[in-house]
């Protein structure tokens, strides 16, 4: 049998690492490689019927970090500092039959063409009838945008896991995060919104508190 005891206890020590961390050491920069692994860890994340309903922008232009840093009240210290600062984008409107269902069926899962009209129904059965995602747009959007903070928890692990600091970002308006992406040519408004967002980097200095969690009694139930 492996003996995974080293992986367990790194798991751990990363999971303790992490914390949200509101101002980075401006001075340290994320190596290319290391940077590289913690986009993987997003390209690689599993998505509901395997959509990828996902854009990560990579916002390293001061200008644009000061712009949007305008309209994110929970980003003031680490717009400026992150050494990394990750925009992720959400889908609108990814239904099987639209032009990007159509492309993630035939180009990236490779489903033959006798086998797309019989896949785009069950999609769309499991989409529209299981979740009720056509209710709204809004309903589609925040489905995609929740497979996002799947890529988004693996990507702050990942980090932590190598030794790197970041911060999950939620404080922004949101229609003001998109006016200023699309204004600078950023943003296709049909097919995409801002979902959530991440900061990397290396901490300026140690957290102000000790990690505050309910214990597992309390947030777990076993049913047996
Ligand atoms: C989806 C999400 C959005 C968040 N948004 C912000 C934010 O805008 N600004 C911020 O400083 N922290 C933000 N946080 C960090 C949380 O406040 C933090 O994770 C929580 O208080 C627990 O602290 P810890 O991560 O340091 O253990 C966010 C966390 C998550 C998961």
């Amino acid at each position: 049998m492996i003996n995974h005891a080293t992986k367990k206890q790194e798991l751990m020590d990363a999971f303790n690492f992490r914390h949200a961390t509101k101002t980075f050491d401006p001075a340290k920069k994320i190596s290319e490689e290391d940077f590289h692994i913690i986009l993987e860890a997003g390209r690689l994340s599993p998505s509901s019927i395997g959509y990828e309903p996902w854009k990560f922008l990579v916002v390293q232009n001061r200008e644009i970090r000061e712009k949007l840093r305008e309209v994110s009240s929970g980003a003031q210290g680490q717009f400026p500092t992150a050494s990394h600062f990750v925009i992720i984008l959400a889908r609108k409107n990814a239904t099987p039959e639209s032009d990007y269902g159509q492309h993630i069926l035939k180009n990236v899962k490779k489903v033959p063409d006798d086998k797309m009209e019989q896949m785009v129904k069950a999609y769309q059965h499991f989409q529209g009838v299981n979740l009720n995602l056509y209710e709204s747009e809004r309903a589609l959007f925040d489905w995609a945008s929740k497979q996002t903070y799947i890529a988004l928890g693996n990507m702050l692990t990942a980090a932590a896991l190598i030794g790197i600091d970041s911060c999950p970002i939620e404080g922004f308006h949101m229609e003001k995060v998109n006016e200023v992406l699309e204004n600078e040519g950023l943003l296709d408004r049909e097919n995409f919104s801002v979902s959530v967002m991440a900061a990397f980097g290396y901490r300026a200095e140690e957290p102000h508190r000790e990690k505050s969690r309910q214990s597992q009694d309390e947030v777990v139930q076993w049913v047996d």
